[in-house]
């Protein structure tokens, strides 16, 4: 008889690695980052082919009623003294929100408005971030090893970048070895 009990794919839930479907990857390199750290002296100086996260997600279809489900692997680091971060965006769709699930190491996700109110959340493993619609994103590593964090996403939602060409109005940087939020003002 014909089984009907199908494998799924796995996650890995220590190291967020995914198996059992093929999957789509990207690499930010800190070449890649432009005007994203608020050192932009420290950021020339820096070696562009350096990777600073790898996005790993399941191929899936795409469409209305879809999901995306993928896991963001950030290196640790600083350019001047501003963490390692991802580029950070608001979604194309801005009403459609998105989950990020901590898996491991240390990190926040800076979370800000349209009215561009921002506040930050602790990443660590097993933390659950419901991130609502109009609400843009960004991790954050704060931690001495790779911040891995699961979403899962509509897949209509899509990204968008130039929004926040102007940046996000909080920075974290480390400073006498503490983490701390700065203000950042804009204009
Ligand atoms: C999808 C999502 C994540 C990010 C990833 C990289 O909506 O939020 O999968 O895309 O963490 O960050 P960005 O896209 O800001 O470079
Ligand atoms: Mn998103």
């Amino acid at each position: 008889m014909k089984s009907v009990i199908y494998q799924p794919p796995y996650m890995n839930w220590a190291s967020g690695a995914l198996r059992g479907a093929p999957l789509i990857c990207k690499t930010t390199h800190l070449g890649d980052l432009p005007s994203v750290f608020a050192n932009d002296i420290a950021w020339r100086q820096s070696d562009p082919r350096q990777p600073v996260y790898r996005v790993e997600m399941f191929e899936s279809p795409s469409g209305e009623g879809y999901l995306y489900t993928g896991v963001t692997h950030l290196h640790p680091g600083l350019i001047g003294d501003e963490y390692f971060m991802t580029r950070g965006h608001f979604h194309a769709r801005r009403e459609q929100g998105e989950i990020y699930f901590g898996l491991c190491g240390e990190g926040l996700l800076l979370l800000q408005d349209e009215q561009g109110k921002a506040r930050l959340e602790q990443v660590s493993t097993g933390s659950v971030h419901i991130i609502p619609g109009f609400t843009a994103h960004r991790l954050i590593n704060t931690g001495s090893g790779v911040l891995s964090a699961l979403a899962v996403w509509p897949s209509l939602a899509g990204h968008d970048y130039a929004a926040l060409a102007q940046g996000f109005a909080l920075r974290v940087v480390e400073q006498g070895g503490q983490v701390q939020a700065k203000e950042v003002q804009n204009g």
